[in-house]
């Protein structure tokens, strides 16, 4: 039996609109993000959608006996392994604010974290307090994963067995999703699925071409928002941390930046946006799939790192300078972009089901 601990930090909603905080969810399929940045779950129930978003962190405190009853009695997030108590999601945040030190991701650049001895530990944890054990046996999950890196000689395929693995022990009968895929299923249901999805998280850009809500081209590059932290830190003479809170709630992309800071991530949005089209020019012109499109595709920028205004004008610009093999008629911003891949997992089990 699952035991629910969790007390979500009452600025939660500010950060991620749509999540509810609560018991672990459960009843009908569920559709589950486990990004370097955030875990985010959604689930359908009846006719309403809710999601759920934690920091995918954890806080590393020497073992006592005090402190682990201390977290019990305030109902806190954490787990004990191998002589440790971690401190997980937004209460690990809670305890590096508090005591300083090093916040710790059990994920890196999309893929679970070799370097982090206890990472097995901390993504069953964090699992455990978002999603109690499947009511019925075999119920369906859908988890993302990030395409094959082509900046990087990482694989997925580890990740996304250790990741099946634990949503199995839980009792779902679990399936994944490619996460650019994802976005299309989301965002582009009135295009037929049709048109390219991309994902713009903490340490990964996800991007799947799709047709007809078959993924033709799907690949990841292992730069997102944390790269663009470190890069414009490192230029500026401040620390990521600092630069992360000026890009998530100051940034405006279509407005001159106002000081260093800005100017730093003015800079490093625009390289990664070049980077990112240049791999869309090469990996589309590339393959011979591409198939025969009677008008043009839409283009769906999400994920974290999409959030701040101006970001689709300055997607724009990158992609005016180079040329792909298929026409963008429109590129979009996702509805909710911190939440739209676990949306899209859903989508895939809903869309099964119902036939569409
Ligand atoms: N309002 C905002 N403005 C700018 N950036 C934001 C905003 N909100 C979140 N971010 C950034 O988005 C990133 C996290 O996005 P997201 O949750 O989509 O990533 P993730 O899915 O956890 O990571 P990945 O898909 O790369 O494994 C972080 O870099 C964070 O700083
Ligand atoms: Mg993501």
């Amino acid at each position: 039996m699952n035991t629910i601990n969790e007390k979500l930090p009452s600025d939660e909603s500010k950060r991620s609109k749509g999540s509810i905080p609560g018991e672990p969810l459960s009843t009908g399929p569920l559709g589950i993000d486990i990004g370097t940045a955030n875990i985010v779950v959604a689930q359908k129930r009846g006719e309403r959608e809710i999601t759920r978003v934690q920091l995918n962190a954890f806080y590393t405190l020497s073992y006592s006996r005090m402190t682990e009853i201390a977290l019990l009695n305030e109902g806190g997030m954490f787990v004990k392994a191998n002589g440790k108590l971690h401190a997980l999601g937004y209460q690990a945040e809670n305890f590096a604010n508090i005591v300083g030190g090093e916040l710790k991701r059990p994920i890196a650049g999309g893929i679970l974290n070799a370097k982090e001895e206890d990472t097995t530990f901390i993504i069953k944890g964090l699992l455990d307090k978002l999603i109690s054990n499947a009511p019925v046996e075999n119920m369906k999950i859908c988890f993302s994963v990030p395409g094959e890196p082509i900046d990087s000689a990482a694989s997925i395929f580890y990740h996304e067995a250790i990741i099946k693995k634990y949503l199995e022990q839980k009792g779902y009968q679990a399936e994944s999703v490619n996460e650019g895929l994802a976005v299309v299923l989301s965002e582009l249901a009135a295009n037929n699925y049709t048109g390219i999805g991309i994902s713009l998280g903490g340490g990964m850009c996800n991007v799947c071409f799709a047709y007809l809500a078959v993924p033709v081209v799907s690949y990841s590059i292992r730069k997102g928002g944390d790269y663009i932290d470190a890069m414009s830190a490192e230029a500026v003479g401040e620390t990521p941390g600092k630069v992360r809170i000026v890009k998530e709630l100051q940034l405006n992309l279509a407005k001159a930046p106002v000081d260093k800071i800005q100017t730093g991530l003015h800079i490093y949005y625009e390289q990664l946006f070049g980077i990112l089209a240049k791999s869309l020019q090469t990996q589309l012109g590339s393959t011979d799939r591409i198939p025969l499109l009677r008008k043009g595709i839409p283009l769906v920028l999400s994920g974290g790192a999409a959030a701040p205004p101006g970001a689709v004008e300055k997607f724009k610009q990158a992609l005016d300078a180079i040329r792909l093999p298929v026409s963008i008629s429109d590129i979009i911003l996702a509805k909710q972009p911190l939440l739209t891949t676990a949306r899209g997992a859903l989508q895939n089990i809903l869309s099964v089901e119902s036939g569409k």
